[in-house]
């Protein structure tokens, strides 16, 4: 048995000239953990082209949705961003990933720091009634260059808390903070600084960091997770696993070379 599956594409919407997204038919027989990530790709030359994409669909959804960057030059993405309703996708029948809910210890405010596409495990993440079970609040925090490319995330928590079955859930324990680094926006500056400052926080009615009740889960490029692994080392938070879970997990965001 082949280790893909054979989707279709079901939907495709261009959020900038750099963002889009995807939805492709879902085979029943593929499961994963909300946060979780597969292989993807097309099949170019009569081989298999594949890249890491976290799942931004619920483990519920009937469709996979996944949410990419375009890259000119990518040997992926270039062909990718062509995609149209009805192209087929090869998609892993396996998902793995640390950005699970069995890595961390028990606590009460659950951080979703995500920067660029690092956003799409936790679009996952946030559609999970467990995890509101599992926290009294959870805080999305989306940090990208420009307004434009937070685009994605804006929809996604509007539309939630509208939600026929999510909406009670989410409405009074999701918060989102949006922050822009290269224009004036209503949020500026990187996640790092926001939160070490402590500004973030603040603007959101909430306390310091603080290991003993907080939780985070990091997605994005690889010096934002080292940078955010350093302030969180130094601040007494330890990095969990499934056989050792802690107080903040990461992973880096799919990106092209
Ligand atoms: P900045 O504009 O100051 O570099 P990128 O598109 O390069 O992945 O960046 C996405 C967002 O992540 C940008 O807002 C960027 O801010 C921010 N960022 C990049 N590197 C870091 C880092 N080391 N720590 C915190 N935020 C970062």
């Amino acid at each position: 048995m082949s280790n893909l599956l054979s989707e279709t594409v079901t939907g495709v919407r261009h959020w900038t000239p750099t963002l889009f997204s995807f939805t492709t038919t879902r085979d029943p027989a593929f499961r994963f953990l909300s946060g979780q990530f597969t292989m993807i790709g097309l099949e170019v030359d009569g081989k298999p082209l594949l890249r890491a994409y976290s799942m931004a669909s619920a483990h519920y959804d009937e469709q996979l949705e996944f949410f990419s960057i375009k890259v000119p030059s990518g040997p992926l993405t270039s062909r990718l961003q062509h995609m149209k309703v009805g192209d087929p996708l090869l998609v892993g029948r396996k998902a793995v990933g640390t950005l699970v809910q069995d890595s961390l210890v028990p606590g009460r405010t659950l951080y979703l720091l995500g920067t660029g596409t690092g956003l799409a495990p936790f679009a996952s993440i946030v559609k999970d009634p467990d995890v509101y079970d599992r926290f009294e609040r959870i805080v999305l925090v989306h940090g990208c260059r420009e307004i434009a490319e937070l685009a994605y995330g804006e929809e996604l928590v509007t539309r939630l808390p509208q939600d026929e079955l999510l909406g009670e859930l989410v409405a009074p324990k999701l918060l989102y903070y949006p922050t822009v680094t290269r224009e004036a926006f209503r949020n500026t500056g990187r996640i790092t600084t926001l939160l070490q400052s402590g500004k973030l926080q603040a603007d959101l009615g909430l306390d310091p960091m603080n290991p003993a009740r907080d939780r985070m889960m990091l997605c994005g490029s690889p010096s934002f997770l080292a940078d955010m692994v350093g302030l969180l080392d130094g601040a007494g938070f330890r990095e969990g696993s499934n056989a050792r879970p802690g107080e903040y997990v990461i992973e880096k965001a799919f990106v092209e070379k």
